[in-house]
């Protein structure tokens, strides 16, 4: 039987977001809240007391929503998809990049069926549409001895919100399709695709999985610059490697294989 929990000011129709969905791991679970500060701290918290791999934590607004690398994300209400997921994949640490990845291509497949538009991935996981951002995704784990305990996944989507309420560079469904878009079917089909895409990972392994993320590709090819580690690192674009870190060829000829950091497409 598939469990819903809602809190008591819960607003998302969780009945419509769980009915009858297709999935095996992600998603058993949902809890929906109205506005939170984070839905990863409330994925963190569950996840430290046990809660199963692939409970899933939305929310219908954030006030302090969180991007990558200290950002923030920026969250009004009812606008967007906020979700994290939690995930207990057999992985060592240096291999969780690969759920990053995988992540990427589940949102992607689900942003690109629900709006029917071309999504590109800017490693290692800004979605992109016309080189504006409209969703991204941020990894966080919790290890013991080198290996994995648990990872929460957080995903957030622009969906119907407006150009003042979105960063510089970013871009919503609403504003690329002139319309609004169902958030519910758009927040089924994402959690359709997260339960596709990693049950084919965890089944057949990474290597299915760069391949459809070279499919979304931004940049491959060009020149790019990488803000990696405190340092810069220039040169071409030239592939993924098994690990899912971007392997960029610098004026040297030196191969350096990247496995966080930020891409600026130079030329
Ligand atoms: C990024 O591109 O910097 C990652 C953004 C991730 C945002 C999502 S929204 C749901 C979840 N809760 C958060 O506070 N952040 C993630």
């Amino acid at each position: 039987m598939r469990e819903a929990v809602v809190n008591a000011q819960d607003r998302l129709d969780l009945e419509e977001l769980t009915r009858d969905l297709p999935t095996q791991r992600i998603g058993r679970r949902v809890y929906a809240y109205e506005t939170i500060d984070s839905t990863m701290e409330v994925a963190h918290r569950l996840a430290q007391s046990g809660e199963p791999e692939g409970s899933v934590v939305v929310a219908e607004g954030q006030s302090r929503g969180r991007g990558r690398l200290g950002r923030r994300w920026l969250s009004p209400r009812s606008k967007g998809i906020y979700a994290s997921v939690i995930l207990r994949p057999p992985l060592k640490l240096s291999e969780v990049p690969r759920i990053t990845l995988t992540e990427a291509v589940a949102g992607a497949r689900a942003i690109q069926a629900e709006a029917g538009l071309n999504l590109e991935i800017k490693w290692p996981n800004d979605l992109l549409i016309r080189g504006k951002k409209v969703a991204g995704i941020l990894t966080e784990l919790n290890a013991r001895l080198n290996r994995v305990r648990y990872i929460v996944v957080g995903i957030g989507i622009n969906v119907n919100s407006t150009q003042g309420e979105l960063p510089p560079r970013a871009t919503s469904l609403a504003e690329e399709l002139g319309r609004w878009v169902d958030r519910v079917k758009l927040a089924r089909t994402l959690l359709i695709q997260l339960d596709q895409v990693y049950g084919q990972f965890l089944s057949e392994g990474f290597g299915p999985i760069v391949e459809a993320w070279r499919g979304f590709a931004h940049f491959l090819g060009r020149r790019i610059r990488v803000a990696a580690q405190g340092r810069a690192v220039e040169g071409q674009a030239v592939d993924l490697d098994s690990d899912g870190a971007l392997v960029v060829r610098t004026d040297t000829g030196l191969m350096e294989s990247l496995s966080s950091g930020e891409v600026l497409v130079v030329r």
